[in-house]
């Protein structure tokens, strides 16, 4: 907590696509925090194992499961030229291939495994360190920092949450179609939300945002704001 470390971490969780990164980012960038983007920690573990040629169905308590865990290297990288971080995976830049549908249809049943689980909440806490932070995800507000400073639970509607992902994956030159997107997103939902291992849920004292017709402006306005009330009171 502030008192004690003088660093405020801020957890942002919420539904697939509902706008959480972008948010984290820009508040990342306008309080010269850390941003830490948990999802794409699980999507590079996902990669590494279909990579190693494992069916995520069934490679619960696979000794193979084990070693690419316990081998794993996960850092954030940034790209020079267009300012963002970027994921790496043992040093090989992953960032496109973490966005394909592929991963994206796999990706909750790698995280719903608690061995998977466990070695992510102990590299995002470890990435924390001792800095201020903004970190995204599903459990961050109940699970990874449950002390943060600032909880906020992100919502918008199926459509538009669908239609911001489609935009983004073609803007990175993923094709997909917009139905093939917006079932991915609603069935995730569904498999983060009924997982037995830190599902996704609101964290009780976390202030809940619907962004469904916000700008990116206004989410930041808002944010600053609600920054500045929240400071007062943790003071
Ligand atoms: O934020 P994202 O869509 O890139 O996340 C990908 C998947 O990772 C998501 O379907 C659920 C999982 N995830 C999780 O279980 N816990 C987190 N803290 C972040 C993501």
């Amino acid at each position: 907590m502030t008192e004690k470390s003088g660093n405020i971490t801020i957890a942002i969780d919420g539904y697939s696509s509902s706008g959480k990164s972008t948010f984290a980012k820009a508040i990342a960038k306008k309080m010269g925090y850390i941003y830490i983007d948990s999802g794409a920690m699980y999507r590079a573990v996902t990669l590494a194992c279909l990579r190693e040629g494992l069916n995520p169905e069934k490679m619960e308590g696979d000794p193979k499961l084990h070693l690419i865990l316990n081998r794993i290297e996960i850092i954030f990288k940034l790209n020079e030229e267009t300012g963002e971080y970027e994921t790496y995976l043992n040093n090989q830049n992953i960032e496109k291939s973490i966005r394909s549908i592929e991963v994206s249809e796999k990706v909750s049943t790698v995280s719903k495994i608690k061995e998977v689980r466990d070695k992510m909440v102990m590299f995002q806490r470890k990435m924390a360190g001792k800095k201020s932070v903004v970190m995204d995800g599903r459990d961050i507000g109940t699970v990874v920092f449950p002390d943060a400073d600032i909880k906020i639970f992100m919502t918008a509607s199926a459509d538009i949450r669908a239609d911001r992902r489609y935009r983004e994956l073609l803007e990175k030159g993923i094709r997909a179609s917009f139905q093939e997107v917006k079932d991915n997103l609603i069935h995730r939902d569904q498999l983060d939300e009924t997982r037995n291992e830190s599902p996704l849920r609101k964290a009780e004292n976390a202030f809940q945002l619907d962004t469904s017709n916000m700008t990116q402006e206004e989410q930041l306005e808002w944010f600053m704001a609600y920054f500045r009330e929240k400071l007062t009171v943790l003071k």
